[in-house]
């Protein structure tokens, strides 16, 4: 089966993306009979290539890589348009399934939610790594794509490499989760250790953003929006119906100083930013997100600066408690990857 497929935002996790499938393409047709077909590329700042014959994966990625534009890249076919917008490559591409990683905007959604209506809309499967439209866009987006018969998918937007939101969607199906907590964001991870080893929170910021770990806007990071956003993701995950944010507080890390960090290690106690909801007896959930000082019997005290970690606690099994990496290219390439293919190989 040949299966074409657009990218909408070609940033880091569009080139881990398009790095992991280029690594993968020939054993996923030998083991599953699939080829994934490139067949068009737009970003903002790169420009965009548009061809339904297809594109070459090992010329794109070095344009992308060298930060050059998609205006360099060269082919002899004749029908391949250059610089349209992402709503035109999503007409002309012939695409099935659009890959959408722009800016995740945690206030409106948009306007990646408007790219991922009309994917949807053309009856396009759409896999997704943006964590606006799945926070705030849920319920709506669910039933946009079952009226369309086609799948919205969002599995890269909570814990990167870690197969979390596809592990919830088939786990409790048969119980009720009683109880969630999560330490779901590196950038805070990383500030919070760095101030530890006495680096002040200017300079430790500083460095998260220049290793990639935070988003665009930092303080989307440092304020909890992001994590407060990854919380409600798989609460609609696992209620399968939209959140209402107002049954949530949310703090952020800007508070925290380098004495109150060094305070709490003089009592073997660090600082992270944890998500916790509490599911009512009316199934309901309320919660909050914020800096928590916690001891050595926490697991979370244990969790390196680049992983993140999710604890559950369900009527029937129990607690159940996950760790694996929050972040990196190849980590959440693999896991866009991974909800590509389970379109396919259910
Ligand atoms: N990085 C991670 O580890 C990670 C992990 C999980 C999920 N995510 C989510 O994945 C998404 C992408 O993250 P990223 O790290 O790849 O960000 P990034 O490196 O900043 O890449 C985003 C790309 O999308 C482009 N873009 C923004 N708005 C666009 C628009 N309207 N139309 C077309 N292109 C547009 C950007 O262009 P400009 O540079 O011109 O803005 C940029 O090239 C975000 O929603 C993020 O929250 C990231």
């Amino acid at each position: 089966m040949d299966v074409k497929i657009a990218l909408i935002g070609a940033g880091n996790v569009g080139q881990g993306f398009l790095s992991v499938l280029r690594k993968k393409r020939e054993q996923l047709a030998v083991r599953h009979g699939i080829t994934f077909q490139l067949v068009s590329v737009c970003d903002r700042s790169h420009g965009s290539v548009t061809a339904s014959a297809g594109l070459k994966i090992s010329e794109i990625l070095p344009i992308l890589e060298d930060g050059r534009g998609l205006l360099d890249y060269q082919t002899s076919d004749q029908a391949c348009v250059k610089g349209l917008d992402p709503l035109a490559c999503l007409e002309l591409s012939q695409a099935d399934v659009v890959l959408e990683c722009t800016h995740s905007n945690l206030q409106t959604g948009e306007p990646a939610a408007g790219y991922i209506r009309q994917a949807l809309g053309l009856r396009k499967h759409v896999v997704s790594s943006n964590k606006g439209p799945a926070a705030l866009n849920y319920q709506e987006l669910r039933d946009l794509a079952k009226t369309n018969c086609v799948r919205y998918l969002f599995g890269a937007s909570v814990m990167n490499g870690t197969p979390l939101v596809p592990l919830l969607r088939n786990a409790y199906r048969a119980d009720e989760v009683l109880e969630i907590r999560g330490l779901l964001n590196v950038t805070t991870n990383f500030v919070l250790a760095q101030m530890e080893k006495d680096k002040p929170g200017e300079a430790a910021i500083q460095e998260a953003v220049e290793n990639g770990y935070s988003e665009a806007d930092v303080a989307l990071d440092l304020e909890g929006h992001d994590t407060m956003a990854k919380l409600m993701i798989l609460l609609n995950v696992l209620s399968d119906r939209q959140q209402p944010l107002d049954r949530f507080i949310r703090e952020g890390i800007t508070n925290i100083t380098v004495r109150d960090v060094q305070s709490a290690r003089e009592k073997n106690m660090r600082y992270r930013m944890i998500a916790h909801a509490v599911r009512d007896e009316d199934g309901s959930w309320r919660g909050q997100v914020g800096p928590n000082k916690i001891d050595a019997l926490d697991p979370f005290y244990h969790v390196v600066e680049t992983q993140n970690a999710i604890q559950f606690k369900s009527e029937t099994v129990g607690d159940i408690y996950l760790e694996g990496p929050g972040s990196g290219r190849q980590e959440v390439g693999y896991s866009m990857l991974l909800d590509l293919l389970s379109i396919y190989v259910p």
